[in-house]
């Protein structure tokens, strides 16, 4: 068995972390890698794994986390964030050697740092795990440049959510495997036929963030002409986005729209069953976007942003519709036409739900162990 530990700085249920918590489910039902979890942070998420009977310690909890947070950080605050890391990952070490871990994978650019003095003092090869395009968009120009640098530097070996997200770093001289996000099984496929045009529910899952984009689907809302009976925003606000919260709220009011905020919701599953469309519109490169995916699973026709992992994903006017990012126009006049058109949305929704079955788990998990063995230089023996 190779013993994994899988370093996290947050415990927030965002995207990422319930990307983990799937594969580490999967991983460890394959029982050719034992993982854990060291997260630096409480939260929701702790439950959540341990109820999968996957191990977790929650080391320096008093450690901000919104150290080194992208937006308006000044090189003054990164420099400590980082420096606070750093001690961070000291102390880390001394908990993945006395674990016995053959391998530390960091899952964020935080743990990344974290992990590259932890996985040094525990004398094991570090893997970045890469749910972020590492670009200029995202993280600024000199930042997503030290990151891939820091990112080469110091990891054996990359996993990357995407072709899109794998483009963005440096890989000469590592190993490199593309691991999509995959999703489980959906638990009650059945689902109600597309409706008739006055009645279209569309549904949204997202956190609640600027660069998710809710605010260009609020724009687009006001300019169609054939109205949805319902719209569901589901997503929370994780990382101090609380303005970007009250600012949707006034532009719904503003506009009329017939707009519900459900929320974080630890299941969005049932949003998709009962939602006819689904959008997805973040205005920068997704780097995966498993709500993608699981809107497809869900049976959902699919609106998706045209940039980033739902390239790789949805083939448009095949299995969903892929729209310019941030133009409210172009969301607006595929809104429509969808909505106008119970047949077509139907055979979209069937072949999303075809399409969705490529990304499982289980082709997640295999790459994830494959990338593993290889960097451990350990093969485990497999039952046949
Ligand atoms: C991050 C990315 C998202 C991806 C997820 C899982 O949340 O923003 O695109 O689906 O990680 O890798």
């Amino acid at each position: 068995m190779i013993r994994a530990v899988f370093l996290t700085h947050t415990a927030a249920p965002s995207g990422a972390e319930l990307a983990t918590l799937r594969l580490l489910t999967e991983l460890r039902r394959g029982g050719v890698v034992d993982p854990s979890v060291l997260l630096t942070a409480a939260g929701p998420l702790v439950d959540r794994l341990r109820a999968r009977r996957i191990p977790v310690t929650v080391c320096g909890n008093a450690f901000d986390s919104t150290a080194l947070t992208v937006a308006g950080s000044g090189p003054l605050r990164l420099l400590t964030g980082a420096t606070g890391l750093i001690r961070l990952g000291a102390r880390l070490g001394a908990i993945v050697r006395s674990d016995g871990a053959d391998v530390v994978v960091a899952q964020s650019t935080k743990a990344l740092l974290m992990g590259a003095v932890a996985a040094r003092r525990a004398g094991v090869p570090l893997i970045w795990q890469v749910h972020d395009r590492v670009s200029g968009e995202y993280f600024g120009r000199i930042l997503a440049v030290a990151l891939r640098v820091l990112g080469w530097v110091t990891a054996h070996g990359v996993v990357a959510n995407s072709r899109s997200t794998l483009r963005t770093l440096y890989t000469r001289g590592r190993v490199a495997v593309i691991a999509y996000p995959g999703v489980e099984p959906v638990a009650n496929p059945s689902r109600v036929p597309q409706r008739e045009p006055g009645a279209v529910r569309i549904a949204m899952v997202g956190r609640l963030t600027p660069w998710k984009g809710q605010e260009v689907l609020l724009r687009a809302l006001s300019l169609l002409r054939h109205r949805p009976a319902a719209v569901h925003l589901v997503g929370g606000t994780f990382f101090g986005e609380q303005d970007y919260r009250a600012e949707l709220d006034r532009t719904v009011a503003e506009l009329g729209l017939p707009v519900e905020f459900v929320g974080h919701v630890d299941d969005p599953g049932c949003y998709f069953a009962q939602a006819d469309i689904a959008v997805h519109c973040s205005v920068i490169a997704e780097p995966f976007g498993q709500v993608v995916v699981e809107a497809m699973a869900a049976g959902c026709a699919v609106v998706a942003a045209d940039a980033g992992g739902p390239t790789e994903i949805v083939h448009h006017d095949i299995d969903g519709i892929l729209v310019p990012p941030g133009d409210p126009v172009a969301l607006a006049a595929a809104l429509d036409r969808l909505i106008a058109d119970p047949a077509l949305r139907t055979r979209l929704s069937a072949a999303a739900r075809e399409r969705s079955a490529d990304f499982g788990i289980a082709a997640t998990a295999q790459a994830v162990t494959g990338l593993l063995e290889q960097v451990t230089g350990r093969r485990a023996v497999r039952a046949r």
